[in-house]
């Protein structure tokens, strides 16, 4: 297929060029009616490509014209079937793919420290999570993905199961062997869905992990915005025949879907797959290039360790991503949040996430020798004022066992719910989510039966001051539990 070309940002822009006359929205009409100062910000190329689904434009929800043509080119780059833009994330493609392939009450093999999205799917749908435990690093303090034992085991004690799930890579960039657990799922006819939100980069560099479509899995949610270079927002959905109707993919993904689709991030999409195809051997070279010389600059600076291939040589790290630098800050005495906000202060340098043990930076082929080398210049900063000055953090990595799930989280979350104190609340059935970071793995999802431990564990977090999210109560004082009839006597 020729990759040089973008129909849709191509039909676009000669739209805008024509100068129409519009009696359609958005009711800004080119800017003139919004805001000077942002209209001035934003720039009139973009407002004159803010756009929706009139007929020479094609329309997201059902696309047979520039759209559908821009879907093609990139299932050709993705080594794909079929692809679907999102203009709703990975997140919406995430429950697109789950919502496409489960019904109310199937059942789902997941690992446990999913993205939120996974949650909300098993929510609308009514399905019943599987919970597979992902690899707990003792050494860093961080989870990685799961192994292709436990999938196996899952699928021995669960065949009804009508999918698996899998994280790959994860956010720190470790990947499990896909390929394996792709062969394992499909000897059971089953659909293998990928979250591959930090993986775009992935088909484009033998040097980087086998991306979810090439290991023959049946489909995955990739977030191009986050390093494939389209705008935030935008991701694909890839899809291979066979076990899955794209048509019905096609419905799901429209009835999630805003119907005001922006043609300004489907346009970017349209553009990061030219750029991709064209140049995404280079842009990812680029990146590994200088990820690796970051990664072995970082490990020369005292007190401060960056894993690498070194991690490799398990059944949890058949891979890694070379681009997801993951700094481990423990022995300089100091928390990642210290870090992250020391960088901040001192060298207006914003990191991709921290922990209690870690920061987390990606390298992109929007990186420069400059930019890394700033972070370097700050790091060795950082190390010179605490090293040797501080002590190191006891690393504890603990997190109380996955708790029993009474009812589907769909009937948790729609059932009968009182509001009582969270430290009164054991052996009850919690109706809402608690995470927990680090690891922002959930603690508690709704359905499950909340334990003592589960509760001091929380309490924990919450009395140093570290961040516990969910509950509709942000302090964690009362919580949401199912109504329980006492017995009549
Ligand atoms: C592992 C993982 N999956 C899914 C998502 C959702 O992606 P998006 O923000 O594109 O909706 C994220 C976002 O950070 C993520 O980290």
């Amino acid at each position: 297929m020729d990759h040089h070309r973008t129909p849709l940002f191509t039909a676009l822009r000669k739209h805008a060029a024509g100068n129409p006359v519009q009696f359609h929205i958005p009711g800004h009409k080119k800017g003139v009616g919004m805001d000077p100062e942002f209209s001035d910000f934003i720039g009139q190329n973009a407002l004159s490509i803010d756009l929706i689904n009139i007929a020479p434009l094609d329309d997201l929800h059902q696309p047979k014209g520039v759209i559908e043509e821009a879907q093609k080119l990139a299932a050709d780059a993705f080594k794909a079937d079929y692809t679907f833009f999102s203009v709703q994330g990975t997140s919406g493609a995430i429950m697109t793919m789950i919502m496409s392939v489960c019904s109310e009450g199937d059942k789902i093999i997941v690992p446990r420290n999913i993205h939120k999205s996974v949650m909300s799917a098993i929510i609308f749908v009514g399905a019943k999570p599987i919970f597979l435990s992902p690899y707990r690093d003792k050494n860093l303090g961080i989870d990685h993905g799961v192994t292709t034992r436990s999938v196996r085991k899952a699928l021995q004690a669960h065949p009804d199961a009508k999918a698996v799930l899998v994280i790959n890579p994860t956010y720190y960039g470790v990947c499990a062997n896909l390929k394996e657990i792709v062969d394992i799922v499909h000897d059971h006819n089953i659909p293998v869905l990928v979250d591959e939100a930090h993986g775009a980069l992935l088909p484009f560099h033998d040097d980087l992990p086998i991306s979810a479509m090439e290991a023959g899995a049946d489909m995955a949610a990739t977030s191009i915005h986050k390093l494939g270079g389209s705008l935030t927002q935008s991701s694909v959905l890839n899809v291979k025949a066979g076990r899955i109707n794209p048509k019905r993919v096609q419905t799901i993904i429209s009835m999630l879907t805003t119907t005001s689709t922006s043609y300004i991030l489907l346009a970017s999409l349209d553009a990061a797959r030219r750029n991709l195809a064209l140049n995404g051997r280079e842009m990812a070279e680029k990146a590994i290039r200088l990820a690796t010389y970051a990664r072995g600059a970082i490990n020369e600076i005292p007190g401060l360790s960056c894993f690498g291939d070194d991690i490799l040589g398990t059944e949890y790290a058949f891979d890694h991503d070379p681009t997801k630098i993951n700094v481990h800050v423990r022995h300089l005495g100091i928390t990642g949040y210290d870090a992250e906000n020391w960088l901040r202060e001192h060298y207006n340098i914003e990191v991709e996430m921290s922990d209690l043990y870690n920061i987390l930076c990606f390298i992109t082929p929007g990186d420069t020798e400059e930019t890394v080398d700033t972070l370097i210049s700050a790091l060795r900063h950082m190390s010179e004022l605490n090293y040797n000055i501080k002590t190191a953090n006891e690393l504890i990595v603990e997190i109380p066992e996955i708790p029993q799930l009474i009812l589907t989280p769909r009937d948790a979350f729609y059932g009968d719910t009182e509001v009582i104190p969270f430290k009164e609340s054991a052996d009850r059935i919690i109706a809402e989510f608690i995470y927990v970071y680090p690891p922002g793995i959930p603690i508690l999802l709704p359905g499950e039966v909340i334990s003592q431990e589960n509760i001091d564990f929380i309490m924990n977090h919450v009395d140093v001051g570290l961040p516990v999210k969910g509950p509709e109560d942000r302090t964690i004082q009362n919580i949401k539990v199912i109504v329980e009839s006492p017995a009549i006597f």
